[in-house]
């Protein structure tokens, strides 16, 4: 997603209870779950309130027209 120009890379579930963040509304560096409405940072994926576990954010890597991630190995 894109937010005052800048892209943000975030997991596709919301880490409380998997609600889908397609139609998240995003209000300056604040993603908003469309189902709770709990709020998270986009730089740090941090729950605004405490109130779930944070949700997953990447570092976008911009190759010409493409954008793309560097996955972290979590093994
Ligand atoms: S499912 Fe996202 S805030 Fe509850």
């Amino acid at each position: 997603m894109q937010e005052e120009g800048r892209v943000h890379i975030v997991q596709a579930r919301c880490p409380h209870q998997e609600q889908s963040l397609h139609s998240a509304e995003v209000a300056g560096n604040h993603l908003y779950c469309p189902r709770h409405q709990y709020g998270f940072d986009l730089d740090t994926g941090s729950q605004l309130d405490g109130a779930c576990g944070p949700l997953k954010v990447y570092a976008p890597i911009f190759e010409g027209a493409l954008v793309g991630i560097e996955v972290p190995d979590e093994r």
